[in-house]
């Protein structure tokens, strides 16, 4: 095994749509790097094909033992409306995020400057901003019981504190200056818990402020005054959604990298966008999220800040010499965009 690569071992989960073009990029870039031991699964609507569930214990175990999962997408409108019993693409994701105890998700959102005038909002207002969306993942409404009684539907939500207080102490360790909280405790109970608890984690981060928001408010704010925020943080409903719209600050959601990391063990990189089934196969979808995620991984999943920088510095230089992809008003495709980085590598 070569030392460039560290040996580390990485399952790759391409799953459907855009997903396998955007990971066929990223392991490019990774060839670039050094040797990985790369280990490719099925995930998704690819794995119920195959298997008949989104996720098979096989591939959950095969994730555990990894030092890190890098995941494409999920989804697709083949395996929506198939009836309430039939398994769904996004069952994977939310079964590999509970299996590995990934509770908490990373969304950085800083525009690059070079895209300043790519994003629907006035420079002025973006410029400036360099965000962090916390959101608490294997828990709330995502994972409460729900069901159909008669005529009624229901979907529960539940925090425990240790819930809350673990969540609360990855923002602090991670703010540099403040810490928003968001929630709804104007109208919801896990809401007033959620406040409670974070103020307690407050009192033992003295050099980082808190302030709580309304999710409404907050959503008005991001848009409002983005630069504003240091690091959000918020439960796992609120937080994809703000996530997604914090998104759009950096012109395109083709751009978002994420990372979902736990209690010590491999994290799972991937792009915040979807599966995208509406450009799937036409070679149009940007890689550069996916690049940005190989990016954390490196940081956060495998401890290469060196060569996560060197990605991230090549992703700015591409965009500088000109690299748009069609979501950010351009034509370049998936591969001249793969080879605009590798080239500023
Ligand atoms: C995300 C996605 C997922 C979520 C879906 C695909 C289940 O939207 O990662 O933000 O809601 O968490
Ligand atoms: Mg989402």
């Amino acid at each position: 095994m070569s030392v460039a690569g560290g040996g580390a071992h990485i399952v790759v989960l391409p799953g459907d749509g855009i997903g396998p073009e955007v990971m066929a990029a990223a392991r490019r870039l990774l060839d670039e790097l050094g040797a990985f031991e790369v280990e490719e699964q099925l995930v998704g609507g690819a794995s119920i094909d195959a298997h008949g569930t989104p996720l098979t214990d096989d591939v959950l175990a095969a994730c555990r033992a990894a030092d890190a999962v890098l995941l494409g997408a999920v989804g697709g409108p083949r395996w929506d409306s198939r009836g309430p019993g039939s398994p769904r693409p996004e069952q994977g994701l939310l079964g590999l995020r509970k299996g590995m105890e990934l509770f908490a998700n990373l969304r950085p959102v800083r525009p690059i400057p070079a895209l300043l005038d790519a994003s629907p909002l006035r420079r002025e207002r973006i410029e400036g901003t360099d965000l962090l969306v916390v959101r608490e993942l294997t828990g709330g409404i995502y994972f409460g019981d729900s069901g159909r009684r008669g005529d009624e539907a229901f979907d529960t939500c539940v925090y425990s504190v240790t819930e809350i207080e673990r969540i609360a102490e990855v923002a602090f360790s991670l703010a540099r200056r403040r810490v928003t909280s968001v929630d709804k405790a104007n109208v919801l109970e896990t809401s007033r818990l959620w406040r409670e608890t974070v103020e307690r984690v407050a009192a033992a981060h003295e050099e980082v402020d808190l302030d709580h928001m309304l999710v409404d408010n907050a959503a008005m704010q991001l848009v409002a005054r983005p630069s504003a925020f240091d690091v959000i943080l918020t439960e796992n409903m609120f937080g994809d959604i703000l996530s997604d719209e914090a998104a759009m600050l950096t012109g395109s959601i083709g751009m978002l990298p994420s990372a979902s990391v736990g209690a010590g063990g491999p994290g799972v990189f991937e792009p915040v966008h979807g599966s995208a089934p509406d450009i799937a196969g036409t070679g149009r979808a940007n890689p550069l999220a996916m690049f940005g995620s190989v990016a954390m991984m490196l940081r956060y999943g495998l401890d290469r800040e060196r060569d996560a920088a060197r990605i991230e510095s090549a992703l700015d230089r591409a965009l500088e010499g000109g690299l748009r992809t069609p979501d950010l008003g351009g034509s370049a495709s998936t591969e001249e965009a793969t080879r605009a980085v590798l080239a500023n590598l």
